[in-house]
């Protein structure tokens, strides 16, 4: 993760560089720093606060430059502290910011110890700072191209050297760069929303380019030396910045980001005339969605259990086969591959690293076949695979994530639909109720979120627990595991989620007057079993927090406190049950004080695996 922005101008760059590190806090927040380079050396201002306390100490000592790298950190090797902060010195001379993560560090340090460098911090990026400076003779952009061939793992970097006062090196292998270009002035950036408004343009460089950017211009080199150049594009292509950042009447971005969700997904459904028609996935989606007999998801956190929802849907209405595998485990086990499978990655980023390394993997195996669904239309992800069917949630800016969830599971089961369709298991009658469904979704929404005061009633008691249990069955044991998982990032409260038919099987133990069980009650096939294991808690003394149906007719009783939801909405259920408990963790959250839009220990986009 961590993000890195850099400048060349002929003006004071630091408002830029922490403008850009403030667009750049959604890859990591636990510490930040800026450095200007001088003729006299990299001068630098660290803090393991969040950018709006880094603008304050630049402000307030007066600390300028008009060449400058910045970074925002999520610590891999070492503590969030001040001393490993970026950017980090090499022997005063040289200055450097890092994404990513170098493998063989140890063998460099030990190298360089015995060169004579001496380390102070106990970050990997010192070995890159100390071996661009025992390589530097006079030219950065020649010193940093002989360094990263020795490195192994990801990395993107800037890099000043005082002896270059107008002059920033970058490089990339693994963890993406763009080099942005203004009026006489130029940019580095980890993502080009952090320079959009100072640059008019942005190039993406390549696996293994270096670039350096200097008054004169900019110069990129590939991996084997030879110059080249990288297209560019407008800037605007990325999406604008300012009027996401507008909190209007909310109180965090998450808040704010859960009631867009009517919006969002009324803006991810397709016109009527294309809904369900495969030419919404790309070209040649019909021929290639015929010829496949089986679906694999990949993908991690949220995306994941938006992916368990997507299974049940995809094998109820396509008749297709589907396996669910988390990124970070597919990437490394042993699977047996089907060239015939349509692999589908889930991301709202498009630059989670386990997914983008997980989706390689299946490519290398031979399964061509390649959908993403994505918020980003210019992420990785969309660039790596064969079709997109993109989310229009809009920029996500709480860490939990709540929209892209939700418009992501309208892009799945639009899949599911249409696929199905395709194979002959949903006719004319069958499509037009799923389309009313979905056209009446937004709505739908709007009567979930106007039980907010109820929510907030109950969680001022979820606020004073350490534990909670989430329990959910078929369809909905994936929104109790999104609904646990979002409890416990942003309130710390451990929380954990079951389907209900397994409690008797272990977590049962777990069950006492003390314990909230929050419970999901859609009124479909499967309720007279969960009422079963709804008992089975009480009986043990369990606190039920039951999101009821309205047709349910489940009422409140001593132990058992209902809300009531608006009646059963089919097979789109799980997307009105997911809303009440994104409001549940937002408002416990809330009112343990704790920071809801950057709950410690994360970041938005893990570029890391
Ligand atoms: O950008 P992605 O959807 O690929 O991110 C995957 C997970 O890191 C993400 O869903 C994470 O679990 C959520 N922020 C949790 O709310």
């Amino acid at each position: 993760m961590c993000g890195i922005v850099g400048a060349v101008a002929q003006r004071n760059i630091v408002p830029v560089l922490i403008e850009g590190l403030r667009r750049l806090e959604y890859r990591g927040y636990d510490s930040c720093g800026v450095a200007t380079v001088t003729a006299a050396g990299p001068q630098r201002v660290r803090s393991v606060s969040r950018v709006a306390e880094l603008d304050e100490q630049v402000r307030t000592a007066h600390f300028e430059g008009v060449t400058g790298i910045a970074h925002t950190r999520w610590a891999t090797h070492g503590a969030p502290t001040v001393n490993n902060a970026h950017p980090i010195f090499s022997r005063d001379a040289l200055a450097i910011v890092h994404n990513g993560i170098i493998e063989n560090y140890e063998a460099l340090r030990e190298m360089l110890r015995a060169k004579g460098y001496e380390f102070v911090s106990q970050t990997d990026t010192e070995v890159i700072a100390h071996l661009i400076h025992s390589l530097y003779k006079g030219d950065l952009f020649a010193a940093v191209r002989e360094a990263v061939l020795q490195l192994a793992g990801a990395y993107a970097i800037g890099v000043v050297h005082k002896d270059q006062p107008h002059v920033v090196v970058g490089a990339r292998a693994g963890s993406p760069l763009v080099v942005g270009y203004g009026e006489g002035e130029y940019f580095i950036a980890s993502d080009a929303l952090a320079i959009a408004g100072s640059a008019n343009r942005v190039s993406y460089l390549e696996e293994g380019d270096v670039c350096e950017i200097s008054l004169e211009g900019v110069r990129i080199a590939d991996r084997a030396g030879n110059l080249v150049t990288r297209e560019s594009r407008d800037v605007q292509a990325y999406g604008g910045y300012g009027d996401t950042v507008d909190l209007g009447p909310y109180r965090h971005y998450m808040q704010k980001e859960i009631f867009e969700q009517p919006r969002a997904i009324s803006d991810t459904i397709p016109a009527l005339d294309e809904a369900f028609d495969p030419v919404l996935f790309g070209e040649n989606a019909a021929e290639v969605f015929e010829g496949i007999d089986s679906i694999l998801i990949l993908a991690c956190g949220t995306s994941y259990y938006a992916g368990l929802t997507a299974k049940y849907w995809l094998e109820t209405v396509a008749k297709i086969r589907t396996d669910v595998e988390i990124a970070s485990e597919y990437r490394y086990r042993e699977s047996v591959p089907n060239p015939r499978s349509l692999v589908v990655t889930i991301s709202q980023s498009g630059e989670t690293a386990d997914t983008l390394a997980a989706l390689k993997h299946a490519q290398s195996l031979g399964m061509e076949h390649t959908l993403a669904v994505c918020n980003v239309a210019t992420s990785a992800m969309v660039r790596l695979t064969e079709f997109t069917f993109l989310t229009h949630a809009g920029r996500e800016i709480g860490v939990a994530s709540t929209k892209a969830f939700t418009t992501q599971l309208v892009g799945l089961f639009i899949l599911a639909v249409t696929l199905g369709k395709l194979r002959g298991h949903v006719n004319a009658e069958q499509e037009a109720g799923y389309l009313k469904l979905l056209r009446h979704l937004p709505a739908a929404l709007n009567g979930v979120l106007a039980l907010e005061p109820q929510i907030i009633a109950w969680s001022e008691e979820f606020a004073r627990k350490e534990n909670a249990l989430f329990l959910g069955r078929g369809l909905h044991y994936p929104i109790a595991l999104e609904g646990a998982l979002k409890l416990k990032e942003i309130s710390y409260i451990h929380a954990e989620a079951y389907p209900a038919g397994e409690l008797k099987h272990g977590p049962l133990a777990l069950v006492t007057e003390a314990m909230p069980v929050v419970t999901v009650a859609p009124n479909d096939a499967l309720l007279e079993k969960l009422k079963s294991n709804m008992q089975e808690v009480r009986a043990r003394g369990g606190q039920l927090y039951v999101f009821a149906d309205a047709d349910t007719h489940i009422t409140s009783e001593e132990g058992i406190h209902v809300i009531r939801m608006p009646e059963h909405y089919g097979l789109l259920s799980p997307i009105l049950h997911v809303v009440p408990l994104q409001l549940l963790a937002y408002h416990t959250a809330s009112a343990r004080g704790t920071d809801v839009d950057k709950p410690r220990n994360l970041a938005k986009s893990v570029t890391v695996e």
